[in-house]
């Protein structure tokens, strides 16, 4: 196995800024974050509320377009891409799971996470095969008997639960995570954490997850601090 100096950079943040610009005030959110993940990573981020996570995050992910800086994505500078090139390694390299799971409340557990694939070319002939794998996803979560229910018949847990198992549906080389466990009790929390730790270490996905909990972030190999604007 190799060690993990040897394996490729698979996210980096150059000199990231991000400013908001509000009416008679600027807010300076990122002010220069330097970030390096190398490939099969775990990465924890933690920070005060309001120091920046979930925008940095939104940055990593091209979800957000920094004020300057860059995001390269396995070697590629994510913004200098057309947004339709952007949003094409958006849904199929990256995975999100966001505090607030975002499944879409008319379509059923196999349906949502099948989501990200169906956006993609020649799904549709490709239909039973996505189903089985979604649904081997949501056994994955232990889920396996709600494929056909709705978000709304399921608990907090279990719809992040969901989440996450749309979030792993494309494979993505990278999972990013904002609060993944942060609307859950500590219990239902720490078994989505469970499943989403040994699926991406199985899956040797890359993590970048935000919390506010010191033992969770113990759990990854690796730590930084989001503070004035920058990362240590
Ligand atoms: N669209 C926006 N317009 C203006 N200001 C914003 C916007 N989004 C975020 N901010 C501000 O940027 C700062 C960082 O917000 P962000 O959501 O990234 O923090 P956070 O670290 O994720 O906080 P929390 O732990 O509470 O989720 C906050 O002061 C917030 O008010
Ligand atoms: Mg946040």
């Amino acid at each position: 196995m190799m060690s993990a100096e040897q394996q490729a950079v698979v996210l980096e943040a150059r000199a990231l800024s991000k400013t908001y610009a509000l009416v008679g005030a600027a807010v300076e959110v990122l002010q220069g974050v330097t970030l390096s993940v190398r490939a099969g990573e775990t990465l924890a981020v933690m920070g005060a509320s309001g120091s920046g996570k979930s925008t940095l995050l939104h940055c990593l992910g091209g979800l957000d377009r920094p004020t300057s800086g860059q995001v390269f994505f396995n070697g590629g500078d994510l913004f200098a891409l057309s947004a339709s090139a952007r949003t094409e390694v958006r849904a199929t390299k990256l995975g999100f799971v966001f505090q607030a799971y975002h499944l879409l409340p008319e379509l059923d557990l196999r349906e949502n996470v099948m989501l990200p694939a169906l956006a993609r070319r020649g799904a549709l002939a490709r239909r039973a095969q996505l189903e089985e794998r979604a649904d081997s996803l949501l056994a994955s979560v232990g889920l396996a008997a709600r494929a056909a229910h709705r978000p709304a018949e399921l608990s907090g847990g279990e719809q992040q639960r969901a989440a996450l198992a749309r979030a792993l549906m494309n494979e993505p080389e990278l999972v990013l995570a904002d609060e993944p466990t942060g609307n859950l009790d500590s219990a239902t929390g720490e078994q989505v954490l469970e499943y989403l730790f040994r699926l991406t270490r199985d899956r040797g996905h890359t993590l970048v997850m935000v919390t506010h909990n010191a033992d969770i972030a113990a759990r990854c190999n690796r730590t930084l601090i989001l503070r004035d604007g920058k990362l240590s």
